[in-house]
């Protein structure tokens, strides 16, 4: 604020310095026009009317022309004797001057001196020539007080100091309450920054009435709760991952225990303990390699390989690696592919094939027996719609918003049987989105699900 001040009155003092210096050399400059109009009209006078001998002449003409004036004028000759001076101090004696020695050599001169008394006074002088042969034959030299001119400029310049003392208060005051009305939200909003930083999402910044600070203030208080939400998302992953990662390590510890701890085992039963062994080594394996997909497809680190994907191919080999499961449950997996000969679309393969790949083992492990599965393909809009249909268990319609989530199965023990991590859905939704589509499910419990993909069908390969 003292800043704002400072180089205020910087500004004013610099203004006013500027202003009266034009003013002052304005009045000064039209003085001395005036002055030398009159030192010409008495020179002139003086030559045409008058000799320069006829002192009574000279003095009655002058004190014509300069009466009502604080005029003073002097006629000197080329010997610098004072022939006359209105005030007849100086009649007989010598003056020399500059400038009047300039007006003897034929120059109009003047200058601005200041006399005992401090007093600015204009002087000019005029050569006085002769009429027949322009002989310089005198000078009249005009002495004028600036008392006037100056007391004028001294009136202007104390009420521009009066007005810039003035502006400065104001400006003071005005500063003042605009740095409060702006410091004060300021301050708020870097107290509550300080908060975030220090990772605590619960604090809001206050919003009042509806300019900028208020819209600042929404923004704020929106990125304080996204920043919550995902906070409190980072611990229920880490929370849900360490829990995933116990479970196994659990049952593996279990496992070695009974073995360690029985005495001679029988080799059948150690055989057994050695397959279960394997079997929860391959869950963390999974686990693992799952979470590491999904740190990767987070980081960003995990950039599309785009290339061009003939989908009927890629659907078609999900078809053949998947039928064994099918059979297994005496589930019908077919295709009903709309399309016939569709371009081929560019899109990062592997991502792709282990997203649908997830979504049609959920269709086949969460059926019962006897089940259909179908894997339909069409084009809806500028998208490619990739439908994985199955009549199986279902999803209540309350958790289909849960069902992308990490971690997150509906019947955790039945699908922890099943091998399920919970990652395959989230998984399969963030390949989607890297290629800018999304994924839609339907369900009903009982009845059977469907997922829809859709993938912008971007038919130019670009593996930028
Ligand atoms: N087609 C479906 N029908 C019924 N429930 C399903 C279906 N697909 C997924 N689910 C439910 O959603 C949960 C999450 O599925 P997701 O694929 O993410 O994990 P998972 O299948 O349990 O594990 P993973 O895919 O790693 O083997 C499943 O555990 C299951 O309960
Ligand atoms: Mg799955």
């Amino acid at each position: 604020m003292a800043t704002y001040i400072v180089v205020i009155m910087i500004t004013l003092v610099l203004m006013s310095i500027y202003i009266l210096g034009v003013l002052s050399d304005n009045l000064y400059e039209n003085e001395q026009i005036n002055l030398f109009a009159k030192a010409n009209m008495m020179s002139d006078t003086i030559t045409s009317y008058v000799s320069v001998d006829n002192i009574s002449a000279i003095e009655e003409y002058t004190n014509q022309l300069l009466m009502g004036t604080n005029i003073r004028g002097i006629v000197v000759n080329l010997t610098y004797n004072v022939l006359f001076d209105s005030n007849r101090e100086l009649t007989g004696k010598v003056l020399m001057r500059e400038i009047i020695q300039s007006a003897a050599i034929g120059e109009q001169a003047h200058s601005v001196i200041e006399d005992d008394l401090g007093i600015n006074m204009m002087t000019v002088a005029v050569p006085v020539r002769q009429k027949d042969n322009n002989d310089i034959i005198g000078v009249v030299y005009l002495v004028e007080a600036m008392t006037n001119i100056d007391q004028t400029i001294g009136y202007v310049k104390i009420n521009m100091y009066m007005v810039s003392a003035l502006i400065c208060i104001l400006v003071g005051f005005l500063s003042f309450g605009m740095s409060y009305i702006v410091t004060s939200p300021v301050d708020e909003f870097t107290s509550v920054a300080k908060e975030i930083s220090k990772g605590n999402f619960d604090k809001r910044v206050k919003v009042k009435g509806h300019n900028e600070f208020a819209n600042l203030a929404t923004t704020i208080n929106y990125m304080c709760s996204e920043l919550g939400n995902l906070e409190n998302n980072r611990r229920k992953f880490v929370s849900d991952a360490s829990h995933e990662l116990k479970t196994p390590l659990t049952t593996i510890k279990l496992i070695c225990d009974s073995v360690i701890s029985t005495d001679n085992p029988d080799p059948k039963m150690t055989h057994e303990f050695l397959r279960d062994l394997s079997e929860e080594v391959d869950r963390l394996t999974r686990i693992i390699e799952r979470l590491l997909t999904l740190t990767k497809l987070d980081s960003g680190k995990s950039v599309p390989k785009f290339e061009s994907v003939d989908i009927i191919t890629l659907l078609n080999s999900i078809v053949k690696k998947l039928s064994t499961n099918a059979k297994a449950k005496d589930i019908v997996l077919y295709t009903d592919f709309k399309l016939e000969n569709p371009a081929p679309i560019s899109l990062d393969y592997d991502k792709i094939w282990e997203a649908i790949y997830n979504i049609t083992d959920n269709a086949i492990k969460y059926n019962d027996e006897g089940g259909y599965v179908k894997i339909g393909l069409s084009k809806e809009g500028k998208n490619l719609l990739i439908q994985i249909e199955d009549n199986g268990h279902g999803i209540p319609k309350e958790e289909h918003e849960h069902i992308f989530d990490r971690f997150f199965r509906l019947d955790d023990s039945r699908a922890r049987e099943t091998g399920g991590t919970g990652l395959g859905l989230a998984i399969a939704k963030e390949a989607v989105i890297l290629h800018g589509g999304h994924i839609d499910v339907s369900s009903e419990v009982g009845m059977g699900s469907t997922f829809s993909i859709y993938l912008p069908y971007n038919t130019e390969f670009d593996n930028s």
